[in-house]
């Protein structure tokens, strides 16, 4: 799909001739902005602190609306801002329809839609609908309550195994380490039941077979989407349902070795599918009313990109992240593999694949892509970039990925705010490292993140950050930040990048080429020395220097022809 270029939109590169067309009018205002829209994630916790406590809060996201716009992202997702007591910061979630005083006011929330809405960026907020927070009125409730009480049906109570109920009712391991089981204290202090939570105890699960659970998250659904939000993120999509009988695992170990969604009785149970068709309809009702589509973005972690699709069926989920190409190791074939996959898999549902490289739970680009050195891993992760953008379909970027920001992973250990590191007592798969405050001026922190006099960045900001603040980036023009801001904007202008068609080319190992709609190609480089460039003259856009005739290591570049294919 073809966006028309908005007000503001910087005139296109020099030299594009006829591959710009007139945009089409859309049959609805905006419908099916989504299908290759470019989101842009805020982890709100580190991204802009206006009120000095350290903290990254709603108005802070307000003043840098701006650079979002410059940038040229089509929205924002907003990690969890509500009512928490932050065990998980924030995916711990006490009350769905209040914003936690740390990060603001639902007056905030409200002048960060009008704010959005005047600069036409899309607003996506995140839901998380298989766990509340311990510290939720239910969960208060359900443990004040007695066995088999109403109060305990929107949770997963059950009596423990061994002789007293001493032994989790079953042998499932939580996705943050331990058994996925606590038990409770009754009201006359005796030991009794255990409740379920696939991540933290601060985590309970929530029992989908019980109506009410349903119920209140329509109606969280509809506050916010009475408030002007575009969508949701959804947490944990593939979670929601448990086998009914909650039988033992054959493989206990799975979800806490991993941290992915593989023990088949806790997760993407066939029930889920149910939900997201309500939620859809809730949306379809919404667009219907003003023409404007709402969103619904899954994190549905499933083992096969098959079994995503079934996640993105006309009917449920608009788009479903692919996990994939995020764990894919910087190797062409593995990048060739799972691209095809996904693209036959999802495009057979009639949506379009939603590509991911960085996100608040994952060791970033710059830093997962490094050989020996951290050098070219930024190389890589620039690489790895223009790739992603010029691939048919939607794609997620996380805060801090245009400023070239490394993983931060020598944090003190006491430090270290994860709860994954709290429960297993090792720093695998911590996430803090990539929670970092942003940078965005000066030489030392806070680095603009917080406004002068303020208390410390919740986390510590490297000296080393000085390098990528976005100011420094904005002034050089080589910098990572121009590479995304040129590849968004050619993204609204070419019909060939969004959705479409891919042709791979034929290349050497270690190099991949595609064509997208005839008019344009990219190839990558992922080997560790030079390659002949698939095609003669000079790229369009090149993720670093492209001499004539040549794909250096670690290079994407893209080349266009007005009317002529590759
Ligand atoms: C998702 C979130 C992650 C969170 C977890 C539990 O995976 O992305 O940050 O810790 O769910 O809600």
């Amino acid at each position: 799909m073809l966006r028309s270029p908005l007000p503001g939109d910087p005139p296109p590169p020099p030299g594009l001739g006829l591959l710009i067309t007139a945009p089409d009018a859309p049959a609805t205002p905006d419908h099916g902005w989504w299908r290759d829209a470019v989101i842009y994630q805020v982890y709100v916790r580190s991204f802009q602190d206006s009120d000095g406590d350290g903290i990254g809060d709603l108005a802070g996201v307000r003043t840098r609306l701006p650079y979002l716009k410059r940038l040229g992202v089509d929205g924002v997702w907003l990690n969890p801002f509500y009512v928490s007591p932050q065990h998980d910061h924030g995916y711990d979630v006490a009350d769905y329809c209040a914003v936690d005083p740390l990060y603001g006011t639902l007056d905030d929330f409200d002048d960060l839609v009008e704010d959005c809405r005047l600069l036409g960026l899309k607003l996506i907020l995140d839901i998380v609908p298989n766990h509340c927070s311990s510290e939720h009125p239910w969960f208060r409730a359900a443990l004040a309550g007695a066995p088999g009480s109403p109060e305990r049906a929107p949770f997963h109570f059950a009596d423990g195994r061994g002789e007293h109920g001493e032994l989790p009712p079953n042998n499932w391991r939580a996705m943050f380490g331990g058994p996925a089981w606590s038990r409770v204290r009754e009201s006359d202090g005796s030991w009794g039941q255990w409740y379920l939570h696939l991540f933290t105890p601060e985590q309970p699960d929530l029992n989908w077979r019980d109506p009410a659970v349903a119920a209140e998250f329509e109606r969280v659904l509809r506050f916010w989407l009475d408030r002007g939000a575009d969508g949701f993120r959804i947490d944990v999509a593939a979670g929601l349902y448990k086998h009914p009988e909650l039988p033992d695992s054959p493989d206990p170990e799975a979800d806490e070795r991993t941290r992915d969604s593989v023990n088949p009785l806790a997760w993407n149970q066939p029930e889920v599918h149910d939900v997201w068709r309500h939620w859809r309809a809730i949306c379809e009702e919404y667009t219907a009313r003003d023409g404007r589509d709402r969103l619904l973005v899954g994190e549905a972690s499933v083992p096969t990109p098959a079994e995503q699709a079934a996640y993105v069926r006309p009917d449920e989920l608009h788009q479903a992240f692919f996990f994939h190409l995020l764990h894919a190791p910087w190797d062409a074939a593995h990048f060739h593999r799972v691209i095809d996959e996904a693209v036959q898999d999802i495009a057979a549902t009639g949506s379009t694949v939603t590509w991911v490289l960085n996100n608040h739970d994952q060791v970033r680009t710059t830093t997962r892509f490094a050989a020996a050195d951290e050098l070219s891993g930024g190389v890589r992760a620039r690489a790895a970039a223009l790739l992603m953008l010029a691939l048919p379909g939607a794609a997620y970027l996380y805060q801090g990925e245009e400023l070239g920001l490394p993983e931060v992973d020598d944090l003190p250990d006491h430090l270290i705010t994860d709860p994954i590191f709290q429960r297993t007592g090792s720093r695998v798969g911590i996430r803090d490292g990539c929670r970092i405050p942003l940078p965005w001026s000066g030489l030392e922190s806070p680095f603009g993140f917080s406004p002068a006099g303020a208390k410390e960045p919740w986390l510590p900001q490297p000296a080393h950050f000085a390098a990528h603040t976005a100011e420094r980036v904005l002034a050089d023009t080589g910098s990572a930040w121009h590479l995304y801001r040129d590849a968004l904007h050619l993204r609204r202008v070419l019909p060939q990048l969004g959705e479409g068609t891919l042709r791979w080319l034929d290349t050497p190992p270690g190099v991949l080429a595609f064509v997208r709609g005839e008019g344009l190609l990219c190839a990558v480089n992922f080997g560790d020395g030079p390659a002949l460039a698939p095609v003669d003259g000079e790229p369009l856009l090149a993720s670093g220097p492209c001499p004539p005739g040549i794909l250096p290591a670690g290079t994407t570049a893209w080349w266009a022809r007005d009317g002529r294919s590759f």
